[in-house]
Parts: C-alpha cells; sequence; structure tokens
C-alpha cells in the first residue's frame, strides 16, 4: 500500500506520521515548498526506532511523487489572512485544488482521494468534478472531526469515557453543520435521556465553534491534532477495508433529498472508499435544515471561478 499525503503543513505533516506510525506501509509527503516535505519525512522517519514502526516516508515537491498511490489526502491550501474575505479564500484555494487534481488524475488515476482542503464540502465537490472519478473514490474529511468535538465536550459534561459516546452529526463542514442529539447515543441510551434541551443547546454550540475557538486561542493556524487523527481513522478504514460507519462529504445524488453536491453523511468505509450513503431517519426540521445547507453548498459551488 502506498500514501501520499499533500500539504506537508501542521494537518499533513502530523496525518503523515500518524498514518506512518499506524504501519500503513509506504507513505510520500508532498508540498510545494521544497524543503518541508523532505525534512518532515526524515524527521518522521527517525521517529521510528523509537516508536516501533518500520513505514518509509519519502518527501517530495514533485506530484510525479502520487505514482502507484492508493491513497491521496489533500491537506494543501492557504489559511484565511486579514483583509481576505470568505470568497477569495475559496477562489484561491479552488486554484489549489484544481491543480493538485489534474496532478492526482495524471499520476494517480486508480486512486481513493481524501479531501481535507477548507471550504471542505465544496473542494471535495470540486476534486470529484476535476478528477473525474467514479463518486465512491471522492470524500471529504470534515464532519468525523465534527463529531469527535461533540464526543469529547459529552463526554466531559456527563464525565464519562468519549469512546463511550455515539455522536451524530451530519451537513456541511462549517455553517451548515448538524450535530444531532435526537440521534446521538452514550452506552445503550439515547442522549437526550442524559441531558436537558438547554444543556443540548450548549452542547451544540460548542461543538460548532470548536474550529474558531482553536483558531482564536492559537493566534495563528487552525486545528491539526484531532484533524489529523481523524484523516488517520479515514485511511485505515479504506486501508484495511474495515467496512466502519464514518461521517464523510460524499456526492449526493438523490440520497437525503438532495442531488449534485458533497455534504456529510454517514458512510460505509471500506477498499472501494465510500460503499454505502446510510440514509439516517430524519424528523421533518431536520430534513429542511440539511436540504438548506445543501442548496447553500450549490449556489457557493455555483460561484466559484
Ligand atoms: P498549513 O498552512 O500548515 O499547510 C498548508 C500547506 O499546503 C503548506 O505547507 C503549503 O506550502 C502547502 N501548499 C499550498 N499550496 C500547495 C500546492 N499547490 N501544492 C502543494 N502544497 C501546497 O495549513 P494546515 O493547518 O495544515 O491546514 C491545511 C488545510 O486543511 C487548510 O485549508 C485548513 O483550513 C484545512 N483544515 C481542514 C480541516 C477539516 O476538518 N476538513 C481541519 C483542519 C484544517
Ligand atoms: C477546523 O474545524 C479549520 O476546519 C478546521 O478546525
Amino acid at each position: 500500500m502506498k500514501i501520499s499525503v499533500i500539504g506537508a503543513g501542521n494537518v499533513g505533516g502530523l496525518a503523515a506520521m500518524r498514518i506512518a506510525q499506524d504501519g500503513l506501509v509506504e507513505v510520500c509527503l508532498i508540498d510545494i515548498a521544497k524543503g518541508l516535505p523532505c525534512g518532515k519525512a526524515l524527521d518522521i522517519e527517525d521517529s521510528r526506532a523509537l516508536l516501533k514502526f518500520d513505514s518509509p516516508v519519502l518527501g517530495t515537491d514533485d506530484l510525479v511523487g502520487l505514482g502507484g498511490s492508493d491513497i491521496v489526502v489533500i491537506t494543501a491550501g492557504f489559511p484565511r489572512k486579514p483583509g481576505m474575505t470568505r470568497e477569495d479564500l475559496l477562489n484561491k484555494n479552488a486554484q489549489v485544488i484544481k491543480e493538485l487534481c489534474l496532478g492526482v488524475k495524471k499520476y494517480a488515476p486508480e486512486t481513493i482521494l481524501i479531501i481535507v482542503t477548507n471550504p471542505l464540502d465544496l473542494m471535495t465537490r470540486l476534486a470529484l468534478k476535476i478528477t473525474g472519478f467514479k463518486a465512491n473514490r471522492v470524500m471529504g474529511m470534515g464532519i468525523s472531526l465534527d463529531a469527535a468535538r461533540f464526543s469529547n465536550l459529552i463526554a466531559e459534561e456527563l464525565n464519562i469515557f468519549p469512546q463511550s459516546v455515539n455522536a451524530i452529526v451530519i451537513g456541511s463542514h462549517g455553517e451548515g453543520m448538524m450535530p444531532l442529539v435526537r440521534l446521538s447515543t452514550v452506552g445503550d441510551a439515547p442522549l437526550g435521556k442524559l441531558i436537558d434541551a438547554k444543556k443540548a443547546e450548549e452542547l451544540i454550540n460548542k461543538t460548532t465553534g470548536r474550529g474558531l475557538e482553536i483558531v482564536s486561542l492559537l493566534g495563528s493556524g487552525s486545528a491539526y491534532f484531532a484533524p489529523s487523527a481523524a484523516i488517520s481513522s479515514l485511511v485505515k478504514a479504506i486501508a484495511r477495508d474495515e467496512k466502519h460507519i464514518i461521517g464523510v462529504s460524499a456526492y449526493l445524488n438523490g440520497e437525503y433529498g438532495v442531488k449534485d453536491v458533497c455534504i456529510g453523511v454517514p458512510c460505509r468505509l471500506g477498499a472501494d472508499g465510500i460503499e454505502q450513503i446510510i440514509e439516517l431517519d430524519l424528523d421533518q426540521e431536520e430534513k429542511d435544515t440539511f436540504v438548506k445547507s445543501a442548496l447553500r453548498l450549490q449556489e457557493q459551488f455555483s460561484s466559484i471561478q
């Protein structure tokens, strides 16, 4: 197995480390900044004797390095800078995704592609368009991170292990995020039996605001410890054909009542990528919110230059 990570910044560098440490064979780290991927690759390899793993990690600034990849993860892009509008950022990262997806199509035409670059759902839809890959082979990592954050906050509130929480989040990785208290469980109990409506709303707000909370505290850049962990769990599910059900941004073609949009929903992940899209039983209000969020994404996607 060969797994390539494009973008050797905070998220990509740590994702490459976690993937290598999981023992998933060869890892290739690629970045436009010349020395960065090579330096990080050497540093990761130097930890092998200490952490007891043997995956080789190569660094390069050339997309030719993608050759033979079974999975490609794209984390390359720009953060929002002062004075830059959301639209500026959208168009700037769209240019990066376009260029990189042409490279993926050329050098790794059989790969499964995981997009991480923001705005996540729009970049995933763009990657699907540019590569022309079948929809099962292109997905975005976003709501599994949001679900992990929701789980963590619920666990803190109830003073229990985060692993015993099954928090459900659907929608877009951004303003249209939908943490679903009604469908989340703790052990065998519905979450709604353990917290009241006021607490539920507080936890939902904390979850939707978590990314921004971390950005404000860091001062520069955004989260990368939990995002890289979320990437490695997607990579593992595919590389090991685990058939795990994990939320990803997937292309919907009628599911949930929407068409021609990439948005976060639970999916069964295995060797073929997205092997099944799971349709949750949403109530009318949840359905309406989801459709609204999907329509907003379609509108934004049509504005990409
Ligand atoms: P970073 O700034 O640390 O790293 C980005 C890297 O991309 C840089 O090393 C840069 O040189 C590289 N890059 C830019 N253009 C490139 C190109 N054309 N080819 C190859 N490499 C290129 O940023 P960080 O923190 O790693 O975040 C990366 C992206 O991931 C951002 O868009 C961020 O918003 C997004 N993100 C998404 C999350 C999600 O849940 N989907 C979670 C966290 C971050
Ligand atoms: C996050 O949610 C920035 O998408 C990134 O932390």
